[in-house]
């Protein structure tokens, strides 16, 4: 059964599905349409800003609220689902004091003192944005901190980690993992120099290289990709700019002059030894995949004209030129030369690829497709298929929304995609959460399975999924 209207608010993202829930609850025995597949075994995830204690409702941004975790537990045909809180440190606090403590990156300039206590974190560590699965180990991850690790399949957070006083930068939500390496590559950007610094955990864990990168000015670099050989960095043009921000502008801005650059780095390279490719200017917020072919490099990510990061979209002037569509790049090492293309004219962003193969060449893209005219709104999924350059799209229906659908793959998979795709659902009609389980190979068929979630599922960031061991 629905669960009753959320609440309403002035601030889009405290309003109706956006509104955060204030309980942890489990369910079983959930009602299905259609039937769960008994070869998906594991379990699908998915983090979002849940806020609690909210300084200022008007001024609240969407990337502040707490990390809460929504996940399904599948097992032979079966379905648990649990949300958790991640008990970061800052959140345990708030907890504490029964308040705000922290007051948000929009209320950065307020004059209210925070609330601080000495000992604290300066920041909060949010753990709302994605997850990663290395050496495995589920982190919770926040950009601008470290990764917390999470226990499968209660959700419990076990704390964060700097890899053994290792890891001296922020870790992006989006590392890549290399699993025919296990090693996993990440990076994390900053306001101070060094601007962006990137590292590699082993397969065991261990974190065993380390490099600053340059860059002129910081830029909000959210995700990054890998190849088998390279690992390539974003220098586009939403900066980071405190001055900005003092003379009571965005912190982040869509500053087209700042141009548009890729680089290009050995995997375990230094900062000498990044090649830096000028591309058309745009907007990336997140990559799919990319791979080594011959002399050249293949990069896929969903690419807008412009962006409008401040506002999450709210703002936006022209909402279609801020919603990316699927966009290669092809960088040739030996002539310089890099070849870019639109790939698919469909609005998408969330682009992810099966986890199994990234780093190396991928056939197929999935994405969120985006609704054209509320931002920040999802109305379906989408495939793109490298080899017939086609796309084929399964839409939500009316007053049906969504995000990031991911990847299953069955147990005992062979294809690159022979799985399911994943994701919730909410309608916004009749109030009602919904899992959807879509087969990978058909998509256009709609879901093989929708589990209808008994208690209501917000809108949230990113999803994850990890197999039965
Ligand atoms: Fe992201």
């Amino acid at each position: 059964m629905a669960e009753a209207e959320p609440a309403s608010s002035t601030n889009f993202f405290l309003d109706g599905n956006f509104a955060p829930v204030a309980q942890e609850r489990d369910a079983q025995g959930m009602a299905v349409r259609g039937s769960i597949p008994k070869d998906l075994a594991g379990n699908f995830l998915r983090v979002g800003p849940n806020p609690v204690h909210i300084f200022s409702e008007e001024a609240y941004h969407t990337f502040d609220g707490d990390g809460m975790i929504h996940a399904i537990e599948f097992s032979e045909g079966s379905a648990h689902y649990r949300n958790r809180f991640v008990q970061t440190e800052g959140f345990k606090l708030e907890q504490e004091q029964g308040d705000w403590v922290y007051k948000g990156m929009n209320s950065i300039m307020d004059p209210t003192p925070a609330r601080i206590p000495e000992g604290a974190p300066s920041n909060k560590n949010l753990a709302n944005t994605a997850f990663a699965y290395h050496n495995n180990t589920l982190y919770a991850l926040h950009e601008p901190s470290q990764p917390t690790v999470i226990r499968l399949p209660e959700l419990e957070t076990e704390g964060a980690t700097d890899f053994d006083g290792k890891l001296q930068h922020p870790f992006t939500a989006h590392p890549k993992v290399d699993q025919k390496t296990g090693e996993m590559m990440t990076f994390g950007y900053a306001f101070a120099p060094p601007y962006v610094t990137y590292s590699v955990i082993n397969a065991t864990g261990e974190l065993v290289h380390s490099t600053p990168i340059t860059i002129e000015k910081p830029v909000f670099m959210h995700d990054f990709a890998c190849t088998a050989k390279y690992s390539l960095f974003l220098d586009f043009p939403i900066t980071l700019d405190i001055e900005r921000a003092i003379a009571g502008g965005p912190a982040l801005d869509f500053e087209p002059e700042h141009g548009s650059r890729i680089g290009v780095m050995p995997r375990f390279g230094t900062d000498a030894d990044v090649r830096w490719f000028t591309v058309e200017t745009g907007s990336v917020v997140h990559t799919a995949n990319a791979w080594d072919d011959g002399d050249e490099i293949v990069l896929q990510a969903s690419r807008s004209k412009t962006s409008d990061i401040a506002s999450a979209g709210l703002a936006a002037e022209n909402l279609e030129d801020t919603q990316g569509q699927l966009y290669q790049w092809r960088i040739n090492l030996k002539t310089g030369v890099v070849a870019e293309q639109v790939l698919s004219a469909v609005h998408c962003d969330f682009t992810r690829v099966n986890d199994a193969h990234a780093c190396h060449q991928t056939r197929y893209v999935y994405g969120a497709v985006f609704n054209p005219s509320r931002a920040f709104s999802f109305d379906g999924v989408m495939k793109f298929d490298n080899e017939t350059q086609t796309t084929v799209t399964f839409e939500y229906g009316e007053n049906r929304f969504g995000g990031e659908a991911v990847f299953a793959p069955k147990v005992g998979s062979k294809a690159e995609d022979d799985g399911y795709l994943i994701c919730f659902v909410q309608d916004e009609t009749s109030h009602q959460s919904e899992c959807l389980i879509l087969d990978a190979q058909d998509i256009a068929a709609g879901p093989v399975a929708t589990i209808l979630v008994p208690y209501r599922v917000p809108y949230g960031f990113h999803s994850g999924w990890v197999s039965a061991p």
